[in-house]
């Protein structure tokens, strides 16, 4: 199957964008994970997808870390035909997927690859847009900050670091997210940051806005848009 999904990238286009989505749930074989595709696209709802959209303006060499399925790959190598999208992840079995649903939709822009954060990530020279959707949780603080500074050194000057993860706050909607993380992982251990402790992490030369999404379900979900200085920025200083 090769599904066609070249679309045009008009962000504002509600029912091609839902076309798209629905285009990547259906090349996925096994009915389970299309049915975790479409709830992953609920939990990151459109709004979300137009601020992730937002920060990746303009940026072409993509770097995601933690690219599970390859949902969010997928998609932005299909609406930006022109982007370079890099994914890694950990989980063999979520690669050969990522890969699979990549190769159906005729996708010759994006390629997954199987590494782990907590160690030596082989990454390319420099990127644009460096990615991470709710891995930074799944790791403990000393890696976090191994993993924000290996990347965040391959990060050409202008460059953004993306990350979406959920807050500490309130406490019932971080439990509520511990619990189905919990469910997912079979695993205990989170550790989830707040504000202060990404500020802290990432070089404090990097500019750093901050997007709380308002949303239905009980997420604390926080975008963290981190830029890196460029010669316009060094000049200024
Ligand atoms: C909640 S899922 C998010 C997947 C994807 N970013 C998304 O938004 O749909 C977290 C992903 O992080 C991956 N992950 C966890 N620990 C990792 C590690 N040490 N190195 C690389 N990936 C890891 C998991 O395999 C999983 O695919």
């Amino acid at each position: 199957m090769n599904a066609s999904v070249k679309r045009s990238a008009d962000p504002i286009d509600h029912e091609d964008q839902r076309a798209t989505l629905t285009d990547i749930i259906h090349v996925y074989d096994r009915v389970i994970v299309r049915a975790y595709c479409v709830v992953r696209f609920v939990i990151i709802n459109i709004n979300m997808l137009h601020i992730l959209t937002l920060c990746m303006r303009g940026k072409r060499r993509i770097l995601e870390v933690g690219s599970g399925f390859g949902l969010f790959g997928c998609y932005f190598a299909s609406r930006w035909p022109d982007i370079v999208y890099h994914g890694i992840d950990v989980d063999a079995g979520r690669v050969k997927m990522a890969q699979a649903a990549a190769q159906r939709l005729g996708l010759s822009n994006a390629r997954f690859v199987c590494g782990d954060a907590t160690g030596a990530l082989e990454l390319e020279d420099q990127y644009d847009a460096v990615v991470m959707m709710d891995l930074l949780h799944h790791l403990p603080d000393p890696a976090k900050r191994k993993l924000l500074d290996a990347t965040t050194a391959r990060l050409r000057p202008g460059g953004h670091l993306i990350i979406k993860d959920v807050t500490r706050k309130p406490a019932w909607k971080m439990a509520f997210t511990w619990l189905l993380d919990v469910l997912m992982t079979r695993g205990f251990d989170m550790w989830y940051w707040d504000r202060r402790q990404f500020r802290e992490a990432v070089d404090p030369s990097f500019a750093l806005e901050t997007y709380p999404i308002s949303d239905w379900l009980p997420y604390p979900h926080v975008v963290y848009l981190f830029s890196k200085p460029d010669a316009a920025d060094e000049r200024r200083s």
